[in-house]
């Protein structure tokens, strides 16, 4: 009998030993050299509580593959312990059961007045706290290279008609004006900003947001798409589908004078040895001044595996401390979403994106290309549509905005702003 009790202790003991220095396995899509980095953050903080975090990385700009690959892991039922997952999605996630509550955590660490209210908003469902966020990018960011705007004598462009004026002076010195890939997300990152450029915050909720058909007619759509076919003349030829990485390489190596891109771009050109404000420095794309395109990093837990609570816990718990939220977003580019973030710490680009955006929902977009604003069905199928016509010259834009509403129609228009 004695024995039997030895080896039931010895049972227990090994599995409380086994619940501890666990590991985590998280599924992402940080795998360039800045986003490694500031990942790297989050596993070394975590590693400080004995957990150890599994890498699930997925290579693909914006999460294409990585949203593949997570759905057919929860399908079969393989769901990693926690994911990066971004806008509506965790909302619809959520409603389906897949999420662990975190209300707990969100309650002891005071999220609800920590927090700002957009990135708050996106990690509630009915009351409960389902996910933690890491940083919000601004997509509406335009670099520029301060070595060949010096040695041209350019100012940065505030307005469309200054940016025409650098990019044809740029061209005739022998430089590409504006670094761009084919790639369809980011040709769709471009048009996203085109659009806000055109219609402001608002016009941009009605399209992508709000759904409205009818507003895909609007001349300030049109006026996007022709902007768009118009800026080709200033990027490389032939326009090949390189990836971001490779895009912000030319803006480093002096070859492009210009990128419009996500500020996950600054987090690069920092990591590859290049200050902001020495060797680049960013403004709002012209037209954009005070709004703010945005996107939210965020990471969900998987409910299910009660041997991974903890962990679960502690990882968000941890990354929401003001500690990781500083040093995980000077290296990734994006700025906090706390609230109590030290301005003073941030460099220029960073000070504008968050001044920006403490400003409110009035100024703020979100991210139809970066998940921010609909579902995935939505936003692949605009992509797929930007994509054509960037690609086929001969499209006419009145055919674009056609097959854009039709696209919102057939899949259930006018949706209520979450
Ligand atoms: C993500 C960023 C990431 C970028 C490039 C965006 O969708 O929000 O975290 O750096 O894609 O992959």
């Amino acid at each position: 009998m004695i024995e039997f009790y030895k080896m039931l202790i010895s049972i227990c003991l090994l599995l409380a030993m086994n619940a501890h220095a666990e590991s985590l396995e998280v599924l992402h899509w940080w795998t360039s050299v800045s986003e490694r980095r500031a990942a790297d953050i989050l596993v070394e903080r975590l590693s400080k509580e004995s957990w150890e975090w599994k890498d699930a990385a997925v290579p693909g700009g914006s999460g294409l593959g990585a949203m593949k690959v997570l759905k057919s892991r929860v399908l079969s039922d393989k769901a990693p312990q926690a994911a990066q997952l971004i806008g509506p999605a965790i909302a619809e996630w959520g409603d389906l059961g897949l999420l662990l509550e975190l209300d707990e955590v969100a309650k002891q660490g005071g999220w609800a007045k920590s927090i700002w209210p957009a990135p708050y908003a996106s990690i509630r469902l009915r009351g409960h706290v389902i996910a933690a966020p890491l940083g919000i990018h601004r997509i509406n960011t335009l670099f520029y290279n301060r070595k060949i705007f010096k040695q041209l004598g350019l100012a940065a462009p505030q307005s469309w008609p200054e940016f025409e004026r650098a990019a044809e002076k740029i061209k005739r010195a022998g430089f590409i004006p504006l670094a761009q890939s084919s790639e369809p997300w980011q040709v769709a990152t471009l048009f996203e900003a085109l659009v806000l450029s055109e219609g402001g915050p608002a016009y941009y909720r009605d399209l992508f947001v709000r759904r409205r058909a009818n507003a895909f007619f609007d001349p300030r759509l049109g006026r996007a798409l022709e902007r768009l076919r118009a800026l080709r003349r200033y990027m490389p030829d032939p326009l090949t589908e390189k990836t971001w990485t490779q895009m912000a390489k030319m803006l480093a190596k002096d070859e492009a004078a210009m990128l419009i891109m996500g500020d996950w771009v600054k987090g690069e050109l920092n990591a590859s040895g290049l200050l902001t404000d020495e060797a680049f420095s960013c403004v709002p794309v012209p037209g954009t001044n005070e709004m703010h395109l945005y996107s939210i990093d965020t990471l969900v837990m998987f409910a299910g595996n009660y041997m991974k609570q903890a962990g679960q816990e502690k990882l968000a718990q941890l990354l929401l401390t003001p500690a990781v939220q500083a040093n995980y977003n000077k290296i990734k580019g994006s700025v906090p979403v706390r609230r109590d973030a030290n301005v003073r710490l941030m460099d220029s680009c960073a000070r504008s994106s968050w001044q920006t955006f403490a400003k409110g929902s009035t100024v703020q977009a979100p991210s139809l290309t970066h998940r921010m604003a609909s579902d995935e069905a939505l936003k692949d199928a605009i992509v797929a549509q930007v994509h054509r016509f960037f690609s086929d010259s001969q499209m006419p834009v009145s055919e674009a905005q056609r097959r854009m509403a039709g696209i919102v129609r057939a899949l259930g228009a006018e949706e209520k702003e979450p």
